[in-house]
């Protein structure tokens, strides 16, 4: 939960930080994952599937690792999976393509049934179109930085010459060039996590699975890693879904954020939302150290403007964070004005910025 380091905003462009509204990728509905014998009567049974997990696990030795999660991936989005340890995150990551089978619930991947897949399909579904990219990189101690990238090429049956061009595109891609034919023990956490993030991105999927990348890693060279994703991001618009237990790298790296607790998502928005906006005391404690200036943007902060006021004044585009507003104000001195493709939307003052501050201002928008 550590909100220490500066949540640089995710992108330069501020317009650009809107959730992308794309297809859903990923579909989930009542999605549960009990661990344990005779699971299936949990999610069936409405009285077990009710109880707090300590009883449950009294009552039936069952654990409920995931309890009825339903959500969207949507196309182009980072959607990021947040919650403190044990709260089902790389579970129900997992349960995506079926590395672990979930217990009940659909699944399904650009309208294809997950569940319904035979081995075939979902090993294409694991090498093709969804490739995780794990906090323990599992590299080939004994192959080269190259051959670590072609391998999944390999295993997809490209020939050599054409798997060794696309894993040195790659390699050079996450900022490797050079380190081609070192092996993983002569490459420091970072360079390896590059080459695991590297050997993913080689087979082109469709989305690419987190699952704590960068926890491993020093605060620096995390930092480094999570600027490459943006980074990726920006350049591919790749859609990625993205476990994590820190916030600041939830709140930087999502453009919606599911938060977890005990198996269930307890929220799920844009992080000013989850900031702005928490569901219960639970997020709202979460979320309590929070700079919420540099969350929340002058879309939520606005209000109408004055006749007099939509001519003048600094002009801010609607994703420009509050911190960004407060410094354009001050600049000036006016209130500044919230405007997107011409159009004054309305204006932020001294009051509305430091209402958002303080916690009076809220966001409209919640899912
Ligand atoms: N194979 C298993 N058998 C029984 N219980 C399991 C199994 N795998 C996970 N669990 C339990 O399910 C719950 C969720 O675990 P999960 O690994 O999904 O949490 P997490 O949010 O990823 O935690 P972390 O941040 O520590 O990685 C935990 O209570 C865990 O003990
Ligand atoms: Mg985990």
């Amino acid at each position: 939960m550590s909100t220490t380091a500066p949540l640089t905003p995710r992108d330069e462009t501020p317009e650009t930080r809107k959730p992308p509204t794309g297809e859903p990728v990923f579909s989930v509905d009542g999605l549960w994952k009990v661990f344990g014998s005779k699971a299936h009567r949990v999610p069936a049974d409405p009285e077990l599937a009710a109880l707090p997990a300590a009883e449950l696990r009294a009552r039936t030795g069952c654990t409920a690792a995931v309890r009825d999660v339903s959500f969207d991936v949507r196309k182009g989005e980072v959607f990021v999976v947040m919650g403190l340890s044990g709260s089902g995150k790389s579970t129900l990551v997992r349960c995506l393509t079926r590395l672990i089978e979930p217990t009940a619930g659909t699944i399904a991947i650009d309208g294809e049934d997950v569940r319904a897949m035979d081995r075939g399909r979902l090993r294409e579904l694991r090498r093709h179109r969804a490739a995780m990219v794990f906090q323990h990189f599992g590299l080939l101690p004994h192959r080269t930085v190259l051959d670590n990238v072609a391998y999944g090429l390999e295993i997809q049956g490209l020939g050599k010459a054409a798997r060794r061009e696309r894993a040195a595109e790659v390699v050079a891609k996450v900022g490797l060039e050079g380190m081609e034919h070192r092996r993983p023990g002569q490459l420091s956490g970072g360079q390896r996590q590059r080459v695991g993030l590297a050997r993913a991105l080689a087979v082109d999927p469709e989305v690419l699975l987190f699952d704590e990348p960068f926890s491993a890693l020093d605060p620096l060279i995390r930092r480094d890693m999570q600027e490459e994703v943006v980074r990726l991001h920006r350049e591919e618009g790749r859609t990625m879904v993205f476990i994590t237990h820190d916030l600041s790298e939830a709140l930087k790296l999502g453009d919606r954020i599911a938060l977890m607790r005990d198996g269930r998502v307890v929220q799920l928005g844009t992080p000013e939302e989850i900031v702005g906006s928490p569901a219960d005391d639970y997020v709202r404690e979460f979320v309590r150290d929070v700079p919420r200036e540099q969350v929340m943007t002058v879309r939520t902060a606005m209000r109408p403007a004055s006749a007099d006021e939509s001519g003048s004044g600094p002009a801010l585009p609607p994703g420009a964070t509050v911190s960004e507003a407060i410094e354009a104000v001050a600049r000036t001195g006016s209130p500044a004005r919230v405007v997107e493709d011409g159009r004054c939307l309305g204006v932020v003052d001294h009051e509305r910025l430091l209402g958002v501050v303080a916690g009076t201002e809220q966001p409209k928008g919640v899912v």
